[in-house]
């Protein structure tokens, strides 16, 4: 391997060659990008390793040293490096990768994207410029001032990672997944190579790839993504808010769910519910989250949900601006081990009793363990699908099928930074007896995977995705040096 020769040709003259340590890369990337753009103790390097993980349990590494890139050239400098020096190497961007390893790392190096947040919006071009640091909050409340806003996240805390793992958004059901609204993305690959990825330039597999591929295909440096009319803070063009049911409700709101996922064909009305497992039959049982793009939520969408409006814990409904939607949850509470995974339901009743019999049995062997157990149920109806081809291909590919994306969240009480065995070897077989066979075909969602689940495989449009892996990152390094998804 004539890596000294490699260095040599990419003009870092003075480093001495021995491959795979963290430390030998992080005093190389300090030779080269000059030790103002590199920690590796200090205040800042507290800030970033121990409060930006929204996970606790991905707070506990300590990094070898973080690289803070100001430009699409410093993360190639340094992915150089760590290529050459076959380090072992994290991204972090907002920080709220629910799984274990994924955005920091104990012996590698952790870039971060923290000096990166700008947000621009071209009124000409109807184009959004979003640096990877940049938190979907941020974004929304800025571009709200010019009437439009990016397909992203529904609370405020959340960052630029969802746009490579696909992406929920208010909006998804009217365009796509927040990744589909992509124009063009900036990837530096594996060996430092900068290159803008498009629909239909010699890069358009690894574009393609890139919208749900995760971190899997490169270092994303800039997203331009196409802008969506959704008026101004004082126009509130949306409606709705929560309505909580106790315990007594649940097969009724399941039910209600179940058929909502199957029959609602109209892509302005968004259902989110959260169950809660831990305390079944509590007062809290069953949030959900009602809203409609105009200006009430019509009886002929959301009637079952509103009949039980009487039967209520509370209930709150209001007009809301884009904006005021997603800031409503900042979602920016740190502080607890935290588990995400994944299943993908069909609209069918007996699925989610099936489902919620799950839930329930975890919770009664693990729930003394917990601080919360959840289901948190995201629509993916038909139109997301349609709106999403008509925006070109993207990595996860359509099932051909309406469908709810199931989200099983557990956190642990505050402070606990380790977790316990069991209850995670529990968690694991929950997820695998979750798989039921009435929704083979449909895609898990990586950005809600636990690291355990073979998400790449549930993708129909799985064996382009490793074709186009293979071809990036011919040496798996990234599969070697970098913790993410398995099976490609
Ligand atoms: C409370 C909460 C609410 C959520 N709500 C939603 C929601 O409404 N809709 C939805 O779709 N998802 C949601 N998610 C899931 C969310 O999409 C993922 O957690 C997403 O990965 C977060 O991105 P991030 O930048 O904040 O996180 P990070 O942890 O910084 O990044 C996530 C992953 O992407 C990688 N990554 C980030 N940026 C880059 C880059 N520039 N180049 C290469 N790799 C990169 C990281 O290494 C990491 O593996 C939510 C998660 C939480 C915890
Ligand atoms: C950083 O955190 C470590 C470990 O918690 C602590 O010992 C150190 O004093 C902190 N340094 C700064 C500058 O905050
Ligand atoms: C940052 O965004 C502002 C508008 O919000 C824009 O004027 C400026 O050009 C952007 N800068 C960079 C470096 O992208
Ligand atoms: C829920 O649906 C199932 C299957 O259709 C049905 O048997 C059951 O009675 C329903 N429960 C309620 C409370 O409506
Ligand atoms: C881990 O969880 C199991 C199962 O609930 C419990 O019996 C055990 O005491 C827990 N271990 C620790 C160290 O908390
Ligand atoms: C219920 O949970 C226990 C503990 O993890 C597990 O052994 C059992 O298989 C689960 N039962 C069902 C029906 O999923």
């Amino acid at each position: 391997m004539p890596s000294k020769l490699k260095l040599l040709q990419l003009g870092v003259l003075s480093l001495s060659v021995a491959a795979g340590s963290s430390p030998d890369a992080c005093a190389d990337i300090t030779v080269v990008l000059g030790p103002s753009l590199i920690k590796s103790s200090g205040p800042q390097y507290n800030a970033t390793a121990t409060e930006l993980p929204w996970n606790l349990f991905n707070s506990v590494d300590s990094p070898t040293c973080i690289v803070y890139p100001k430009t699409s050239g410093h993360v190639q400098s340094a992915m150089r490096v760590i290529f050459l020096r076959d380090s072992r190497y994290a991204v972090i961007a907002g920080g709220h990768a629910s799984m274990r390893g994924y955005n920091s790392i104990t012996d590698g190096v952790l870039i971060s994207f923290e000096s990166m947040q700008n947000v621009s919006y071209d009124a000409e071009t109807g184009l959004v410029t979003l640096q990877p640091g940049v938190h979907w909050g941020d974004a929304v409340t800025y571009l709200e001032s010019f009437g439009v806003t990016a397909v992203g996240a529904r609370s405020a805390d959340i960052g630029m990672g969802l746009l490579l793992g696909g992406g929920i958004s208010f909006l998804s059901p009217q365009y796509g997944w927040a990744s589909d609204a992509i124009q063009a993305i900036d990837l530096v690959l594996v060996d430092g190579r900068l290159v803008t990825a498009t629909a239909t330039n010699q890069f358009r597999d690894l574009f393609q790839a890139a919208k749900g591929g995760a971190n899997r295909f490169g270092i994303a440096t800039r997203y331009v993504v196409e802008s969506v009319h959704t008026g101004t803070k004082a126009e509130k063009n949306w409606f709705g808010g929560t309505l909580v049911l106790s315990g007594m409700y649940n097969e009724i709101v399941n039910n209600a769910t179940a058929r909502f996922v199957r029959e609602n064909t109209d892509p302005k009305a968004i259902l989110l519910l959260i169950q809660d497992g831990l305390s079944p039959t509590g007062p809290a049982a069953n949030i959900l989250f009602l809203y409609y793009n105009g200006a009430s939520l019509p009886a002929s969408v959301f009637n079952t949900f509103l009949s039980l409006q009487p039967n209520a814990t509370s209930s709150s409904f209001s007009a809301v601006s884009y904006a005021e939607l997603v800031t409503m949850t900042a979602a920016n509470e740190r502080g607890n081990g935290q588990n995400f995974g994944a299943a993908s339901f069909i609209g069918s009743e007996a699925t989610f009793a099936r489902g919620f019999n799950q839930l329930a049995n975890f919770t009664d062997a693990f729930g003394a363990q917990l601080a919360s157990f959840n289901t948190i149920v995201s629509v993916i109806p038909r139109s997301q699908w349609i709106a999403s081809a008509q925006r070109g291909p993207n990595a996860i590919g359509d099932p051909g099928k309406a469908y709810a994306a199931m989200n099983y969240y557990a956190v642990y009480p505050a402070g606990q930074t380790t977790q316990n065995k069991t209850v995670k070897e529990g968690f694991e077989l929950m997820l695998e007896q979750l798989q039921y066979p009435e929704n083979k075909g449909l895609p898990l969602y990586i950005n809600e995977c636990d690291a355990s689940q073979a998400v790449y495989a549930s993708y129909p449009s799985f064996s382009k995705l490793k074709a186009t892996y293979a071809k990036y990152d011919p040496t798996r390094f990234n599969v070697r040096n970098m913790k993410g998804p398995l099976g490609l």
